[in-house]
């Protein structure tokens, strides 16, 4: 959460961190902020609301020359979201002005012993603590501010990534990080910080990403030292050459990235296969399984951890293992599972699923696994994040950057990677039949295609968002694979319309739900080909009799739901296992449509943020 930006070198500063908070603006969006110091003074702009009001105010406000900066967008954590907390923050003296993303969580004692020591605070936030409690040091100890902030750090419990400069002395940056990323983008005499490469992918393709608990004084036109926070060891710069482009960050043509993201699902589904699954051969490759299979043919269960998006997808995986693979499976949500001193052993696989690879809840259950001996493994999309590097292996989604809040096209591909594996570990079990795992090798391969032709339902699905766009309430049904769908439908709805949705198995529904049906709510239910077909037909007619609409997902050439639904939309036959990747794009776009036409920010949702790093 909080997106960070800085930039010190030859350009002007304040174009590039003002195109970089808008590109992060989606891990935040409460307030942001930028300071810039344009060779004699350095000036500051901070606003309540997103990064359109803060360019608004920096025009009235303050000068923008000057090739030092640093910025901020921010998710708030500590203290309201107005102008006075948003960031940067600047010391009592003036000097030292910060940006940070993160939380420090013995903020409350640092700031008592500091207001003992005469210091005075104008916001509620943590930030405003730590930079007065470098300053502090500063004076107390008389040293330099990259060793301040490293005797800072030391007294600091939480997470950060922070970026500082003091006017004193300014041709230099101080960076640390330690659970919130950071990136260093590298060009020519200069250098640019920020939560992820996509501020400066323009600039210069390579990049260094601080590990947890490093510390780099990044100096104009000079060099970067990187060293330990603790142990003040240096460490020798790993630079990477990044693989994102400028037009996959871009919204290219479409009116919001979730729409973009949702259009891209064919070729990134295709992407995170490529090379992976050769079905002609009979073949499923992944590099990062490879020495591991024994681990997970020798499992005793497999425990999936993950939040939000993501632990859908671990439910669909729960259907997917157990059927093919015949390993236990249990699904747990990470913030539940790293409280409740959990049962786990060397003989369990730990997977653990994050596009972003940074949420805060995700880290630390992996961390408890590996404590307690279990092998952790990965499915992230961000390359280099945080949980890629925590695990003990791993296979990365090839979805490209995801910039819509609402998660679409990281969800499908972390779906095609635990199909992959799981149809990788039941070959090599020997549970599922040779002609299973070929079709299935198949129809995998055939899923782009299919998707493409989900979402030529676009038009008539818009004209069913158009019918209940009014409506308080959803409630979704779905069964088997599909029941984790009808959760993921449901939250997407939540997150962008603002709608009330419930997910619920579908057989649940007696059970509690069938309360709640009237005329005017609104049912969706995944009616697809599939073993509980005739079932969920009853569950149909159960809602019908009690006067509820349905709009049901249904297979192309499907007759019986079609008859009896108010609504439908289609998308062709495949093997149920596979169905959840077609399914969900139905709903995908029922939620897009109803927001967009509610004037909902679809890309930016109120209260939400891209990126969890805070528990
Ligand atoms: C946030 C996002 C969700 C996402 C969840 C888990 O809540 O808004 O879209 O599913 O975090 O994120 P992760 O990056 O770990 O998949």
């Amino acid at each position: 959460m909080c997106g960070i930006v800085g930039y010190i070198g030859n350009r002007e500063a304040y174009p590039i961190i003002l195109n970089g908070l808008k590109r992060l603006e989606y891990r935040g969006y409460d307030s942001a902020g930028i300071a810039l110091y344009d060779g004699e003074k350095m000036h500051l702009s901070k606003t309540k609301g997103k990064v359109a009001d803060l360019e608004e105010r920096v025009k009235s406000e303050i000068p923008t020359k000057g090739s030092l900066g640093i910025g901020h967008t921010r998710w708030a954590t500590h203290g309201v979201p107005n102008d006075i907390n948003s960031h940067p923050h600047v010391s009592n003296s003036g000097e030292l002005v910060i940006i940070h993303n993160g939380i420090i969580e013995n903020y409350a004692t640092l700031k008592k012993e500091l207001i003992n020591r005469g210091y005075t605070f104008e916001s509620d936030t943590d930030t405003e603590v730590l930079v007065n409690l470098i300053e502090e040091i500063q004076k107390q100890e008389n040293v330099k501010l990259g060793k301040a902030v490293q005797i800072a750090l030391n007294q600091v419990v939480g997470a950060y990534a922070i970026a500082l400069f003091d006017v004193k002395k300014p041709d230099e940056i101080v960076v640390a990080k330690l659970g919130s990323p950071l990136a260093i983008g590298i060009g020519e005499d200069e250098f640019f910080i920020a939560s992820d490469a996509s501020p400066f992918i323009e600039f210069t393709n390579n990049a260094i990403y601080l590990e947890d608990e490093e510390m780099a004084i990044i100096r104009k036109g000079r060099d970067i030292k990187i060293r330990k926070i603790k142990g003040d060891t240096l460490v020798d710069p790993y630079i990477q050459e990044l693989k994102m482009n400028l037009e996959q960050i871009e919204k290219g043509g479409y009116d919001h990235f979730m729409l973009k993201e949702i259009y891209e699902q064919p070729a990134v589904i295709k992407d995170t296969y490529r090379g992976r699954l050769l079905a002609d051969k009979g073949i499923v490759r992944l590099g990062g399984l490879e020495n591991y299979i024994e681990k997970f043919t020798n499992a005793d269960r497999i425990i999936i951890v993950a939040c939000g998006t993501s632990w859908h997808a671990g439910l669909v995986a729960e259907y997917i293992f157990e059927e093919w693979a015949r390993i236990p499976v249990e699904v747990e949500y990470a913030s539940e599972f790293r409280y409740r001193n959990p049962i786990i052993t060397s003989k369990d696989v730990v997977i653990a699923i994050s596009q972003s690879g940074e949420t805060a809840d995700t880290l630390a259950a992996i961390k408890l696994a590996k404590q307690k001996g279990a092998f952790v493994y990965g499915i992230c999309n961000v390359v280099g994040s945080t949980i890629s590097r925590e695990t003990h292996s791993g296979t990365y989604t090839h979805a490209g950057p995801e910039i819509g809040v609402a998660s679409t096209k990281a969800f499908t591909t972390q779906i095609t990677v635990l199909t992959l594996i799981a149809l990788k570990l039941a070959k090599e079990k020997g549970t599922i039949s040779q002609s299973d795992f070929m079709l299935h090798l198949r129809e995998l391969e055939l899923i782009p295609s299919k998707v493409e032709e989900a979402l030529k339902s676009n038009d008539k699905i818009e004209e069913i968002a158009e019918v209940f766009k009014d409506v308080s309430n959803f409630l979704y049904l779905g069964r088997g694979y599909n029941f984790p769908v009808a959760l993921e439908g449901a939250l997407k709805l939540k997150e962008i319309s603002y709608i009330h949705a419930e997910g619920y198995p579908a057989a649940e529904m007696k059970h509690g739900p069938i309360a709640l049906i009237d005329e005017h709510m609104p049912v969706v239910v995944i009616a697809i080909n599939s073993n509980h077909y005739e079932k969920v037909v009853s569950n149909i007619q159960e809602i019908k009799s009690r006067k509820g609409i349905i709009i049901a997902v249904v297979t192309e050439g499907d007759k019986d739901v079609k008859e009896m639904a108010d609504y439908y939309m289609e998308v062709p036959n495949t093997p149920e296992a596979l169905t959840p990747l077609l399914t969900t794009i139905s709903l995908q776009l029922l939620s897009y449509h109803i927001a967009v036409m509610l004037n909902r920010n679809v890309d930016q949702p109120r209260n939400l943020a891209k990126s969890v790093t805070v528990e």
